[in-house]
């Protein structure tokens, strides 16, 4: 599956999951773009994509706005010359300290709809008159297991995955005519800063007697919900990601796929 001299940029790629898809990009021959509203961590992401011997370009980005994912595409442009791949990965929990609340208050939902559902639509729309062009392009957005299934305390989070699921069919069958396949990926439990907030929340909610560490209580929930009990990685996501960009998945589009170990099945 390699992607020799491809151009991918990657939101939300300079921690967790996004790491891992650039670095497995990186590997597959690709130069990577790691657009990030950290800087300073999409830098260090930077450097091992170098060090893989490819080309990398740090942009500051804020997906939530469509200026700045309009820019993130133009310094792309600039950079580059072309957009080949662009994967929709960045995410939030809520907004503001979302892991100190029981249940998500109304500006938990305004912001997960604003990263997780508009900045894959700005994104797409960002890059989609560029690909259109060119009549090929590659994009995949990146939901989860739990746009699969409700939740009851992390129910904003759930809806906006959901959504993400359906705007990835629906950009699937308007760019289908143009040679440009859109797909999803939904992961399930992967410990990551994010799943280092969720563990911290839930564990606020245990009696003090039976609190665990955050990591412990992460291995406790894998062991109860994953039937091949082992917790998914980044690279894992990475190594899905190439498969679906590159050439042995051009008929491919409008699927959403789950990496979860087994615990969701539809
Ligand atoms: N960790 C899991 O178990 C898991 C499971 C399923 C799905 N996901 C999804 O995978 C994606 C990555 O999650 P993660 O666990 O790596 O999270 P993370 O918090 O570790 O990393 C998210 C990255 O997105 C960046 N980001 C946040 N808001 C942004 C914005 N407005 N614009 C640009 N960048 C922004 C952050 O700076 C960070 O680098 C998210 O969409 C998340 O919802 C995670």
């Amino acid at each position: 599956m390699q992607l020799d001299d491809r151009i991918a940029i990657v939101t939300g790629g300079a921690n967790g999951i996004g790491r891992g898809i650039a670095a497995v990009l990186a590997q597959r021959g690709a130069h990577v773009v790691i657009a990030d509203i950290d800087g300073q961590a999409a830098s260090e992401v930077a450097r091992s994509v170098e060090k893989a011997g490819r080309k990398a370009l740090v942009v500051e980005a804020d997906v939530s706005r469509r200026t700045s994912t309009d820019a993130m595409v133009a310094a792309t442009l600039a950079a580059f010359g072309r957009v080949d791949i662009l994967v929709n990965n960045a995410g939030v929990g809520g907004g503001k300290e979302w892991w100190s609340r029981t249940t998500g208050n109304s500006g938990d939902w305004d912001r997960t709809y604003a990263v997780n559902v508009m900045g894959i639509v700005h994104g797409i729309e960002s890059v989609q008159g560029h690909m259109k062009e060119r009549r090929q392009g590659k994009i995949v957005n990146i939901a989860s297991t739990a746009g699969r299934r409700a939740s009851a305390w992390f129910a904003h989070y759930s809806a906006s995955k959901a959504s993400a699921i359906n705007v990835s069919q629906a950009y699937a069958l308007r760019l289908a005519p143009f040679n440009i396949n859109v797909n999803c990926i939904c992961p399930g439990l992967l410990w990551t800063p994010l799943w280092e907030k969720i563990s911290e929340r839930r564990l606020s909610t245990v009696a003090a007697a039976q609190r665990v560490s955050p990591r412990e209580f992460f291995l406790q929930q894998v062991k109860a919900n994953v039937p091949l009990g082992r917790e998914q990685t980044p690279e894992d996501v990475g190594k899905l990601t190439a498969f679906l960009v590159s050439d042995a998945a051009r008929n491919i589009t409008g699927q959403s796929i789950n990496l979860n170990g087994g615990s969701v099945k539809n």
